[in-house]
């Protein structure tokens, strides 16, 4: 990644009652705003956190976003029964930063439902406030994302699908412009909840082969692809895929062998630093689509680019469902699921393919082009509107 500087923030809270830590990160503000989403998992670090929410800088800046980023994590397994508290302790203490201008939404081990329970219990509104409370009209603006919210696409909610749905726009696009046929293309996607389990749909849908799943508990596989609506269904609101549910021809393997399985295209959809320069030259697939953040190291992707393996970074691959909150609260879209698929649709592919041609013009790798022109966004955006709030209403910005 590009250059570094100093966030503009770093919290480390400890709760009171169990000891254990939560962190909350601003990279930088734009206009006022920073967003980016909250994370629950065992062993999260303020350096994790503190990668993720310049990862969101990078995001916004990908998408034309009028925000910078930030991010939050609570240092708990989501499955420990001291988990919803706990969040809910940590939003509390969080709340000056809300209030300063930080929006979030659901990430790793936390599900959008839960996090709106929390911050209605609290009585901080939605977890976009921040961003409402700029819009111009909060009312309108608020009911607008609750309407988005409640819609669900056979079964999934909009706003957990709509990440996933942009990763395989993100393959094909990166497929298109390759010239490589994403129909048949075999893929193994590590993580299967909402970013893993969408990605999984609609790459299916674009006539991918789905070879091989991984959640949390191991990995799935099967050669002649699996049954994704099947496995969707049997999911927990965690992500994991209930065994009973496998076909007679899917076999069971370890977390870790999801790299020796036979693909063209890896996703990874589940936590950081999963590829590694331990690990790189295992990968036997031609492209990686990033649904995870951060889920690739600097020297991983290194060793990648070298072997001519096209990675397609994070912020752009799974940046569908961030600008969708966006475009969402700024009135850019209705509350629409035609609407919000054909908008990230159009504006993936177009980011996707600007992304491939600044990389092969000048020589660099896809990452490389990225960051270049993220940055470029932001720091036009950031001299435009400012990094504090000037009072004025958030305006769309064109994408
Ligand atoms: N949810 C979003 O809107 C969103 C948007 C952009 C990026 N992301 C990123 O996508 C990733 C996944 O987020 P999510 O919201 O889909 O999480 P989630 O909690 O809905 O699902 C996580 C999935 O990963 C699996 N998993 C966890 N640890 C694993 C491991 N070690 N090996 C294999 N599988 C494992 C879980 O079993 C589950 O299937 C994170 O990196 C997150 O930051 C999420």
């Amino acid at each position: 990644m590009a250059t570094r500087s100093e966030p503009r923030l770093r919290v480390i809270w400890t709760d009171p009652v169990t000891g254990r830590r939560g962190y909350a990160v601003i990279d930088r503000m734009v206009n006022g705003l920073a967003g980016g989403g909250t994370r629950m998992r065992s062993g999260v670090t303020l350096d994790e956190v503190e990668r993720l929410a310049r990862t969101m800088s990078y995001k916004n800046g990908a998408f034309n976003l009028p925000g910078g980023g930030a991010k939050g994590g609570v240092d708990i397994d989501p499955h420990d029964p001291e988990a919803r508290a706990l969040l809910s302790r940590y939003v509390r203490a969080m709340t000056p930063l809300y209030r300063a201008g930080w929006g979030t939404a659901e990430d790793l081990g936390v599900t959008q439902e839960l996090l709106n329970e929390v911050f209605a219990e609290h009585g901080l509104g939605l977890t976009v406030q921040a961003m409402l409370d700029r819009s111009g009209d909060a009312a309108a603006a608020g009911a607008r994302v609750t309407r988005a919210l409640a819609i669900k696409v056979e079964g999934i909610g909009l706003a957990d699908c709509i990440g996933g749905y942009g990763v395989a726009e993100a393959a094909a696009a990166c497929a298109q412009y390759k010239g490589w046929d994403l129909n048949g293309m075999r893929a193994v996607i590590q993580g299967f909840g909402s970013m893993g389990g969408s990605s999984a749909r609609y790459l299916a849908r674009l006539g991918s082969k789905i070879v091989g799943v991984a959640d949390v508990n191991g990995t799935i596989t099967n050669p002649d692809g699996l049954d994704v609506e099947r496995l969707l269904a049997s999911r927990s609101s965690f992500g994991e895929i209930d065994r009973a549910a496998l076909g007679p021809n899917d076999r069971q393997g370890p977390r870790e062998s999801w790299l020796d399985i036979d693909a063209d295209m890896l996703v990874p959809a589940a936590v950081g630093d999963v590829l590694t320069g331990a690990n790189a030259d295992r990968v036997r697939a031609r492209m990686v689509v990033e649904a995870a953040n951060i889920p690739t190291t600097d020297e991983a992707q290194e060793r990648l680019v070298e072997r001519g393996v096209v990675v397609i970074p994070d912020y752009v691959a799974n940046g569908g469902a961030n600008a969708w909150w966006w475009w969402t609260l700024l009135g850019v879209i209705e509350a629409d699921a035609a609407q919000s698929f054909q908008m990230v649709s159009q504006v993936m592919r177009d980011t996707v393919k600007g992304m491939l041609e600044r990389a092969d013009r000048q020589g660099i790798s896809p990452r490389q082009a990225a960051d270049e022109l993220s940055m470029h966004n932001l720091d036009e955006l950031a001299a435009r509107l400012g990094e504090e709030a000037s009072g004025a209403s958030l305006e769309p910005v064109t994408t």
